[in-house]
């Protein structure tokens, strides 16, 4: 069995956020996390990363190391989104406040001095928030981009359009100048969009089987899926809430779940009103240099396997 795939989960959680994450500590054998380095998103920093390290400890994995990272777009006001995700970001089960303490190293200067320390090509960048974390990392340290092995990211949407606006989605929304840096860093990237991530479905009979793990692991994400579920259900009228981010950890334990097309993607930067649309040359439509995996269909019922079995090692 070849050594674990080193990585780096940049996250804003987040419920889904914090259900990629326990897929990804569940699985030791196959991924090793080397920090977890937390941004503005969803809620702001100061809970984004108080809610990463709940997460590690409902885990039982205290000393993961857990970054604070930037607290707000690079150059536009932070947008939240505690209609979908509650107060704290993490609503839904009741768990205790955090004991393991935050790492004192900026999130930023963590992704650079790893990035320098490890082999070249050997570590994997996780994003499951905006990228301004990753962004920053990259202006400051331009070098470090030809040393990632591979970016995979939750962010945009082509076929299903936005769910920040009727264009965007919310991660690549929220800091279009970091996305746009990201997708011009000639890093390989992967990218699981909203035409995935809606396909991962958190039906009842799924969220039953979180919840008949019996764990407190088990019960904590049915939990949580219980509580973003209202919203996603109203909205989308769909049979459950959409599980994003852990489409991206579940990418590294099993890619062929997932098809897409190597592609040429931008990011729209100027108009407000399509700001941080993800513009897909999915039919090939341009001569522009493919610069991502853009993925469009996932085998569902394998994921929610997949998720349902790791789950159950915590
Ligand atoms: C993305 O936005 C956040 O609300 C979720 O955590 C996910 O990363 C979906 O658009
Ligand atoms: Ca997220």
């Amino acid at each position: 069995m070849p050594p674990p795939r080193k990585i780096i989960i940049d996250t804003d959680p987040g419920q889904d956020d914090a259900v990629a994450i326990l897929l990804a500590l569940a699985s030791p054998k196959e991924i090793k996390v080397l920090g977890i380095t937390c941004v503005a998103g969803n809620v702001p920093l100061d809970l984004t990363s108080k809610n990463a390290r709940i997460v590690c400890e409902l885990a039982a994995k205290p000393d993961v190391k857990v970054h604070a990272g930037c607290d707000r777009p690079l150059g536009r006001d932070l947008v939240t989104a505690e209609h979908v995700h509650g107060k704290t970001g993490l609503d839904g089960p009741t768990l205790p406040e955090p004991q393991m303490p935050l790492q004192e190293a900026h999130a930023v200067d963590f992704i650079m001095e790893t990035l320098r320390n490890e082999p070249p090509g050997t570590v994997t960048l996780c994003a499951l928030g905006p990228l301004t974390n990753i962004a920053t990392a990259f202006e400051r340290a331009p070098e470090i981009r030809e040393r990632v092995a591979e970016i995979i990211l939750m962010g945009g949407g082509y076929f299903e359009g936005g769910n920040i606006t009727p264009a965007a989605e919310f991660n690549i929304y929220v800091d279009p100048q970091a996305a746009d840096i990201v997708f011009r860093s000639g890093v390989p990237i992967v990218v699981m969009p909203l035409d995935v991530t809606h396909k991962a479905l958190v039906t009842k009979k799924r969220n039953d089987a979180f919840r008949a793990l019996g764990t407190s692991v088990g019960v904590a994400v049915a939990e949580m899926t219980d509580f973003f579920e209202r919203f996603d259900k109203e909205k989308y009228g769909s049979a459950g809430a959409p599980l994003h981010d852990p489409c991206v950890t579940a990418y590294l334990l099993q890619p062929d779940l997932f098809t897409g097309r190597h592609i040429n993607v931008e990011i729209e930067t100027q108009s407000e009103l399509t700001m941080g649309m993800t513009v897909a040359d999915w039919w090939g439509v341009t001569n522009r240099r493919p610069n991502a995996t853009f993925m469009g269909d996932i085998d569902a019922d394998g994921f929610f396997a997949l998720l349902t079995e790791r789950l159950g090692r915590l």
